[in-house]
């Protein structure tokens, strides 16, 4: 793993957006795995910004609601087109959110992993981090080798998402579709993103604490080739964190992105 920390959101966001968009003019039948949320309204902003190609990319989100229609505007599908389908030029026959719809959840959720599978694979899965330390809806005490299945939300989840929902824990449905631990490993690559003081101490528990499933993040401490890019306030409670600037400052790797991010 290797972690990245920014002075500020802006320029973690930066980072991001400038990795994810190397990814693709290399690749340009990427196969990506997306994430929602905040965070990521930032992210998908600049990519538009950028004006990269996803003509020949594959995409396909972390997770959906269960119960909410595309049409309904807080579920994910309605998300990731107002923030990023209808603003470049994917084929909207290549992007694939789980079914939260589908009158037969383990049946949607088989035939999503069949899909991925179909795919080759996730090149590159974003990744954003929940309070109480998932990553998807893989909330606490899910299995570190889970696949796509349907899952409860707990009630801080549900608190944390209410924003998009009028502010209301109630409104938030009470369980999603979501990719499993298992499954989100298997991609080729990761890239978590976080920022913000509410994020410290998750990210703590993910990047440094043990790898346990009460922390469904932790489990990126076994990918072989994970990223973690923060800002300041996210890598606040981190203690390792001389090392990780170290490394930043002087792996090959990251020298197109110092020179950037320095500008
Ligand atoms: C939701 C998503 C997660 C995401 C999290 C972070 O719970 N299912 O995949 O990581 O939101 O949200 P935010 O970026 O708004 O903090």
């Amino acid at each position: 793993m290797e972690v990245i920390i920014r002075p500020d959101r802006l320029s973690a966001v930066d980072l991001t957006v400038r990795l994810i968009e190397k990814r693709l003019r290399d690749k340009p039948d990427l196969v990506l795995g997306l994430a929602t949320g905040r965070t990521m309204e930032a992210v998908y902003a600049g990519l538009v910004a950028s004006g990269v190609s996803f003509a020949r990319c594959r995409t396909f989100n972390l997770d959906e609601y269960i119960g909410l229609p595309a049409t309904n505007p807080n579920s994910y599908a309605h998300y990731m087109h107002t923030h990023l389908f209808s603003k470049v030029d994917i084929d909207p026959a290549n992007t694939h959110l789980p079914y939260g719809m589908a009158p037969d959840l383990k049946l949607a959720a088989r035939e999503y992993e069949d899909r991925i599978a179909a795919a080759g694979g996730i090149d590159l899965q974003l990744l954003g981090i929940g309070q109480a330390g998932h990553i998807g809806f893989n909330e606490p005490l899910s299995a570190l080798m889970s696949r796509t299945r349907d899952k409860s939300l707990t009630p801080a989840t549900r608190q944390q998402n209410a924003g998009m929902f009028g502010g209301d824990a109630q409104a938030v449905p009470s369980r999603a579709l979501t990719m499993g631990v298992g499954t989100i490993l298997e991609a080729r690559e990761l890239l978590l993103l976080a920022c913000g003081a509410a994020k410290a101490g998750v990210i703590a528990s993910a990047v440094e604490g043990p790898l346990t499933s009460r922390v469904s993040a932790s489990a990126i401490q076994l990918h072989p080739s994970c990223k973690v890019v923060l800002d300041d306030d996210a890598a606040a409670e981190l203690t390792g964190r001389e090392y990780y600037d170290f490394v930043f400052s002087n792996e090959p790797e990251w020298a197109e992105f110092r020179e950037e991010t320095d500008r």
